[in-house]
């Protein structure tokens, strides 16, 4: 019997010169040798055979076997465990400078909107959102430019049925706004806009606008002047060349835009349209243009932002390169 005890011994130590090389040929090994049906536990059927006078020295034995072969299995499985994953760090070199993760920022327009924003507020301005589509009447009509009116054509239209509009401009939020609430009143409207337009490096089919709006008992161009002067010389310093030009714009009487000096192309560049409201638009919505006046003004924002940091291209801001992005993060 302690023969057989012996021969069992023997040969776990064989096998465990090849020591298995993957988890599951260590289970195997296991389960050969230390398992529920394994040549260990077979042996303890001998028990069965054994006289009452073997029996104990036997159990003991059997015992001691167990214990050793359990032990020994234990050891080399730990071996292996830490073998292994020495083999991990070792690919891991902790004198090598870390990788930086990508952290994102705010896309340059969206830090021009919020300085124009900030600009405007600190003068007591509000900030309101309007619809991006939007009937014909509150992008047009109401504006003073109805169907068939030349002054359509100033603005190539998306649309989306024949009475619904990708609108054109963000001075469909006038009326909205004039609609909702009474007089006096005062507000950005920043937003984006649709034209269906040939594309060139100042104008892209979509682009951003902020849109403002005052009305009051007594309201003068001088003031549009002030306020707008203010804006410019707040977001471009002191030093900046811009001048007021007529214009014309169907909402607005009279009407002016505002250009301002592109240094890097040696030319003016308009930025903005405005004027005092016409008074057939304050009757649309109903104010008493006997009583109320008022100006409004819409700018646009990548011109803004071209001007002042110096990008020659619109369609830099759509195109997602993170070259051009990663210069204003
Ligand atoms: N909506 C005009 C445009 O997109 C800009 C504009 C001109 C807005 C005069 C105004 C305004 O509010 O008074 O070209």
């Amino acid at each position: 019997m302690m023969d057989q005890l012996e021969s069992v011994r023997k040969q776990f130590l064989a096998d465990l010169e090849s020591f298995p090389e993957n988890s599951k040929e260590i289970e195997d090994f296991r389960s050969k040798y230390l398992g529920r049906k394994g040549s260990v536990a077979s042996l303890f059927t001998l028990m069965g055979k054994a006289t009452s006078e073997e029996r104990p020295t036997l159990g003991k034995e059997l015992n001691k076997l167990k214990q050793d072969l359990t032990r020994q299995f234990e050891e080399r499985v730990s071996t292996y465990l830490v073998a292994h994953q020495k083999g991990e760090d070792d690919s891991i070199d902790l004198t090598l400078p870390g990788k930086t993760p990508r952290i994102g920022s705010l896309h340059i327009l969206e830090q021009t909107l919020s300085e124009i924003k900030d600009i405007f507020k600190s003068i007591g301005f509000h900030v309101a959102y309007g619809p991006e589509v939007d009937d014909d009447y509150h992008n047009f009509s109401a504006l003073n430019i109805p169907e068939h009116h030349p002054a359509r054509d100033m603005q190539d239209t998306f649309f989306i049925d024949p009475t619904t509009v990708l609108r054109t401009h963000t001075s469909n939020v006038q009326i909205h706004l004039m609609e909702d609430e009474d007089p006096p009143i005062r507000y950005i409207v920043p937003g984006r806009v649709y034209r269906n337009e040939a594309i060139g490096y100042k104008s892209y089919c979509l682009f951003h606008q902020v849109e403002g709006i005052y009305i009051n008992e007594k309201v003068s161009f001088a003031e549009l002047k002030g306020c707008l002067e203010y804006f410019v010389r707040q977001m471009f310093g002191p030093k900046i060349k811009m001048r007021f030009r007529p214009s014309y714009f169907p909402f607005t009487e009279p009407s002016a835009e505002v250009d301002m000096w592109d240094e890097e192309r040696q030319q003016w560049m308009e930025i903005l349209g405005c004027g005092m409201v016409d008074p057939a638009v304050l009757e649309n919505v109903g104010y008493d243009s006997k009583k109320w006046h008022g100006y409004a003004f819409g700018m646009g924002v990548e011109r803004i932002a071209m001007l002042k940091y110096k990008i020659n291209d619109i369609r830099l801001f759509y195109n997602g390169d993170i070259r051009f992005l990663e210069q204003f993060s």
